[in-house]
């Protein structure tokens, strides 16, 4: 459907399903910032039969990934998503000494050396923060020698940060070859997706900063275990992505019969990640669907941030499906957007010469 800016008159093409037919909505024009409203109260949605091309090549795509060259059929669904819920418990767990920083920081009565104590005990990721502590975006080159000096220096947030860095580092920086994601991919994006909520979660005035860079950091992690059954069903996505109109979500949907939030979610209950983090994992890609779950907003627009600023191609490309309002809902303009993102990439290069860091 198009619609136009009735002050500035920039035309916008928004497709049929995101279209509340029936019903009154508001979005506000990307270029005079002018609030929109469209009364479809009496439109009825338009039958989707009037584009043959599309669903026939669409409903090709899932017959083949359904079935192996071999005419054995694929599992997908339910069927698929109960297998590879009972395969969670082998894969890598978070590490216990992130799940323990993370414990510590949400009790108020914590304090700095319980955390430094945590980290001391663990001497690969001790290294590893330390490290961190030294590169560029920290600003303590080579100046930081030990957990106790860095405690001093970064403090008691940061500290906390940079152990969920340390800590997840490894498990989000193999390559993913279902998602044309080279080493060091997952984990360039997964940073800039917590920068940027950090950043987002501040201007907001909110107190939750250090939970929405967690969280961000750990938002795509259901990639991790999609990975092999979106690698074995290749021909399937290629064929459903080729016409360049659809996301990789709604591919992952059509294909397996979930996508990598639903699982994320899971993983996240597996790795006892507080509900309110777990919802905005889930609705990451669709935040209006998470009652109002601020957190997801966040994420959203972080991950469409990170998207733009480049970090993660693979097969999502530079597509990335905004939901309307969430610019509104976060209180931010287009001036905003270019601050942050020019935050982001500038954090993202400084921590960059430390993300293999083993
Ligand atoms: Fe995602
Ligand atoms: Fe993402």
């Amino acid at each position: 459907m198009k619609i136009e800016c009735p002050d500035c008159r920039k035309a916008y093409k928004i497709p049929d399903e995101k279209i509340p037919f029936g019903k009154k909505f508001a979005v506000s024009c990307l270029d005079c910032k002018k609030r929109i409203v469209i009364d479809l109260r009496s439109e009825a949605k338009p039958n989707r039969v009037t584009q043959p091309s599309k669903p026939e090549k669409k409903t090709q795509a899932v017959k083949t990934a359904r079935e192996t060259s071999f005419g054995k059929k694929q599992p997908s669904g339910i069927k698929l998503k109960y297998g590879i819920l009972r395969t969670l418990d082998d894969l890598p767990a978070m590490p216990h000494v992130v799940q323990k920083a993370q414990g510590i920081m949400a009790r108020p009565d914590s304090n700095i050396k319980e955390l430094a104590r945590v980290i001391e005990l663990e001497q690969a990721i001790a290294t590893r923060v330390l490290k961190l502590a030294n590169s560029a975006y920290y600003g303590m080159s080579g100046k930081v020698s030990s957990i106790q000096h860095a405690s001093v220096l970064l403090g008691f947030k940061t500290l906390g940060e940079l152990i969920s860095v340390a800590g997840i580092s490894n498990l989000m920086s193999k390559d993913l070859k279902g998602y044309q994601l080279d080493s060091g991919d997952l984990w360039r994006h997964s940073i800039a997706v917590a920068f940027g909520s950090r950043i987002i979660a501040n201007r907001k005035d909110t107190d939750f900063g250090n939970l929405a860079f967690f969280a961000g950091l750990i938002h795509d992690a259901g990639k991790l275990i999609l990975d092999p059954y979106v690698y074995e069903r290749k021909d399937s996505f290629d064929e459903f992505m080729a016409d360049g109109e659809d996301t990789f979500e709604n591919a992952e949907k059509i294909i397996l019969g979930f996508d990598h939030s639903e699982i994320a979610s899971e993983l996240c209950q597996k790795w006892k990640i507080p509900n309110d983090q777990r919802i905005a994992v889930q609705f990451h890609h669709h935040p209006s669907r998470s009652d109002g779950n601020e957190l997801a907003f966040i994420l959203h627009m972080a991950d469409y941030i990170a998207i733009i600023n480049g970090y993660e191609t693979g097969t999502n490309g530079t597509q990335y499906q905004m939901e309307d309002g969430v610019m509104d809902f976060l209180n931010l303009c287009e001036e905003d957007v270019e601050y942050i993102k020019k935050d982001v990439q500038e954090s993202v290069e400084k921590m960059s010469e430390e993300v293999h860091a083993d």
